[in-house]
């Protein structure tokens, strides 16, 4: 049977607690389901490794991940030792551009046994399926860009410029992406985020590529809506959506509120995706490091248990991955508060839930 390679990078906070819980539940599927996984660990790409060498990655982490099949990823981030924007763009950010990883795929579903915080219309609950959508966030240009600068910096002319950069290659290959998703899932409905009222450039070029994609999809429903409302949509009708694609920014705000509708982050997956498989894909949780609850034990492991049965997925084990994503509804289903997080209203803690997910998997 093939081995796969896959690098793991724990980061920072609540990552180093999520992680083992993802490893084991993968351990678990690989004898299952006889897969060949090896893990290779990796320190670097957190805020212990910058406060020892003073950078966030050694020299050669190319090489040293770049031949792996796939990162399997915790989170990176602990703003109080080192800035976001130098511990994130020296880490995560730089992987998914080195890597083009140029699709973020995030779901988020109302899973069974967990009550939604958004209610219909009339006050009554929200059912499992009734939120089922997948947020396609493009991932490697978009308001996340390196071009700008300060000038003047420190007096009182002081400016600071920053630029969105929407290539027509870019752009079009995630929409592409987006469309193929939503003709695959059976309502073959697509809603494009856009603020091409005021972001008076780069959005409307986003909503003229999306009529433009739309054409070779005529069995695919289109719309659009200005992210303003479309925030207020998801809270107020979640079950309209099915597949929405933003641009960098758009999406990232998206795939937070997704889940939060859904009732916790702490269940959100994602996947990186270098769809072309020149580079490896990145599976990580949406969440980041929560040093607010960081060290007491009491994460929720699903984000990353969930992004690890994506990974399983693109690694051609399409069983695998559905086992997993049963063995994580069977958990939540059961109701039993020593089995979900305190995020879930529950007293369990991080490992509680990974070895009952385990012991689902096993059954
Ligand atoms: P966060 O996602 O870390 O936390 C937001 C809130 O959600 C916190 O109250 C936290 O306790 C809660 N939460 C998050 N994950 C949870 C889980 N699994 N179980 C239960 N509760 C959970 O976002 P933040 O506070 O904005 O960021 C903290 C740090 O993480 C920052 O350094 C940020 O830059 C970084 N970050 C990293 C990633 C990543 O690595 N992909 C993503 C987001 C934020
Ligand atoms: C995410 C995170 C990152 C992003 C941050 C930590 C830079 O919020 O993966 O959603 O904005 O992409
Ligand atoms: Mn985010």
């Amino acid at each position: 049977k093939p081995l796969h390679r896959i690098a793991v990078i724990a980061g920072d906070g609540i990552g180093q607690e999520v992680m083992p819980e993802g490893i084991r539940v993968m351990e678990a599927a690989a004898s299952k389901f006889d897969i060949g996984l090896q893990f290779d660990r990796f320190d670097f790409a957190s805020c212990a490794y910058y406060e020892q060498h003073g950078k966030m990655l050694p020299d050669d982490w190319k090489s040293r991940i770049g031949s792996h099949d796939a990162i399997y990823f915790g989170a990176v981030g602990w703003p109080e030792k080192v800035p976001d924007h130098i511990s994130l763009w020296g880490s995560l950010l730089l992987f998914r551009r080195e890597f083009d990883q140029y699709v973020n795929v995030r779901p988020a579903k109302l899973m069974p046994g967990v009550t939604a915080p958004v209610v219909r219309r009339d006050g009554s609950p929200r059912q499992p399926g009734e939120i089922d959508m997948v947020i396609v966030r493009e991932n490697t240009e978009g308001e996340y860009s390196s071009i700008g600068g300060r000038m003047f910096p420190g007096t009182e002319r002081e400016i600071v410029v920053q630029e969105t950069v929407m290539s027509r290659i870019g752009v079009d290959r995630v929409l592409r992406y987006a469309f193929e998703v939503a003709r695959s899932r059976p309502k073959k409905h697509l809603t494009s985020a856009t603020k091409s009222n005021g972001i008076a450039i780069t959005m409307p070029y986003w909503d003229e590529r999306v009529a433009e994609m739309a054409k070779s999809y005529p069995d695919v429903t289109v719309d659009k809506f200005h992210i303003d409302i479309l925030t207020a949509h998801f809270v107020q009708r979640p079950d309209f959506f099915d597949v929405v694609v933003g641009s960098n920014l758009f999406g990232d705000i998206l795939s937070d509120l997704g889940p939060a509708c859904t009732g916790t982050i702490g269940i959100a997956p994602s996947a990186n995706l270098n769809p072309d498989r020149s580079h490896p894909s990145l599976f990580e949780p949406v969440h980041g490091s929560a040093p607010d609850i960081a060290g007491k034990g009491i994460a929720n492991p699903i984000g990353q248990i969930w992004c690890g049965a994506m990974m399983l997925d693109h690694l051609g084990y399409r069983e695998a991955h559905d086992a997993v994503m049963l063995a994580i509804e069977a958990v939540l289903r059961s109701g039993s508060a020593e089995v979900r997080t305190p995020d879930l209203g529950g007293k369990g803690t991080t490992r509680e839930v990974g070895l009952a997910i385990c012991q689902a998997l096993q059954r």
